[in-house]
């Protein structure tokens, strides 16, 4: 069927819905190069104004599932995806958990981009680690192995990829009709029968409000179980970073002692790791649940709990480090630390966790464009949390580094703590579970 782009584009921009095979053309054209980028710019700020409705979502959807290739497991698999933090390295301990209890985890994962972190970067900071394993490759070895680390490959989804790339410099993003079906797209192409979505919300996501992300979590909801998914969805924090560390190695390091069982207690006696273990074990515990061991979220909570104590996730863990080429003792070392103090006394009400991320950016853990180079050794130690009480000269952060660290960086830092005279509460971490 042949349609005139300028009058898709002109209907979108009344408001009015496309048909299925009207978006199939465009989508489909502009895959195959024959609409231009101009032409998909303009539909997608249309869209970005006047929104999909409910049909227009799961039709884009099932649009981008066809463009590419799609995946079949034998046995139960069960997925999670982030809409991504600062700091949020769940998935290294979760993969492990779930996969120890036999619900096979095939984990496709993105890179840093922008404020937030990527699981593959986390990964490749281990020296050999490989996350370029083929499609039939990551099949097997998680039907054989129930769990494999590997990076978004273009054979799943491409018209996603060319239009996310698209949509990152035409300021078309946050749309949550375009995201629910850029993320569903990929989700159900990649074949895990159960997922679970941790939504964030807050100053280190990029959605900051939390009923722009219930609002997101509706339309995900509604697109998996149109698909038959199982799928639970966690709204989540994003307001202070995740955990003690920031960046690559230093994350995977946090990971490690976390499927060691060891607590790392700040100078206040706050476990630093306790909330990347406990949002961990709560994702896992449903993962394990929409994988069919356990009658609830709540058995699968304490069933990944055992195996995380038992030290059954850790071995996981190592297993695969080591069949996808991983050296862990070898684990890059950055040559300085800063430590920063605090210039005043006070309650930490909050952050500016965005501004870290760009800071991680600036120091190389992160990157603006997706080709510039990654330092893995590069990042922060965070040694305050919301509701503490911090006294002036107290430790705030330590940066971990190779070039040197400029004084408007190490002020920029500072400035993302917001005191509070009066005690403030914690954070809630876990907001709402659909
Ligand atoms: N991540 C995606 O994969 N797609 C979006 O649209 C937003 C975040």
């Amino acid at each position: 069927m042949n349609f005139l782009p300028a009058e898709m584009i002109k209907k979108k921009r009344s408001g009015k819905p496309l048909t299925a095979d009207e978006l199939r053309f465009f989508v489909s054209g502009f895959t195959e190069n024959e609409i231009p980028e101009y032409q998909m710019s303009a539909l997608l700020m249309a869209i970005f104004f006047k929104g999909l409705s409910p049909k227009e979502i799961l039709d884009l959807t099932q649009i981008m599932i066809d463009s590419g290739e799609t995946v079949k497991f034998v046995g139960p698999t069960v997925d999670k995806h982030s809409t991504g933090g600062v700091g949020d390295k769940t998935s290294l301990i979760l993969g492990p958990i779930v996969a120890a209890c036999g619900i096979g985890v095939p984990m496709m994962s993105g890179r840093s981009l922008g404020h937030t972190g990527g699981t593959v970067d986390k990964l490749e900071s281990i020296p050999g680690f490989s996350t370029q394993l083929s499609l039939p490759k990551f099949k097997k070895m998680v039907e054989e192995n129930f769990l494999s680390f590997i990076g978004q490959t273009a054979a799943i989804c491409p018209a996603d990829k060319k239009i996310y790339a698209l949509r990152d410099v035409t300021a078309t993003v946050e749309s949550i009709p375009l995201i629910t079906a850029s993320i569903m797209s990929k989700k159900i192409a990649e074949g895990a029968q159960g997922l679970v979505l941790d939504i964030k919300f807050g100053s280190g996501a990029f959605l900051k409000e939390k009923k722009q992300g219930l609002l997101l979590a509706k339309n995900m909801l509604r697109i998996g179980r149109l698909f038959g998914k199982k799928i639970k969805i966690y709204l989540t924090s994003m307001q202070q970073p995740l955990g003690r560390f920031c960046g690559n190695a230093l994350e995977i390091r946090e990971c490690l002692e976390i499927l060691q069982n060891k607590p790392f207690l700040s100078s206040r006696g706050v476990d630093l790791y306790a909330d990347t273990r406990e949002l961990s074990l709560q994702l896992a515990g449903t993962m394990i649940f929409l994988g069919g061991k356990s009658s609830s979220p709540k058995a699968g909570y304490k069933m990944a709990k055992q195996v995380l104590t038992s030290g059954q996730a850790l071995q996981k863990f190592l297993d695969i480090l080591k069949i996808q080429g991983g050296r862990i003792d070898e684990l890059p070392v950055a040559k300085f630390t800063t430590k920063i103090q605090s210039v005043k006394s006070g309650f930490v009400q909050g952050f500016d966790t965005e501004a870290i991320g760009w800071i991680l950016v600036g120091l190389k853990a992160g990157r603006k464009i997706i080709s510039d180079p990654v330092d893995p050794s590069c990042g922060l130690e965070i040694l305050i949390k919301m509701g503490d009480e911090v006294k002036k000269g107290d430790l705030l952060f330590v940066v971990h580094h190779n070039d040197p660290v400029s004084a408007s960086t190490l002020k920029a830092l500072v400035e993302t703590v917001v005191f509070a005279k009066r005690r403030c509460p914690k954070d809630q971490l876990i907001s709402k579970i659909l």
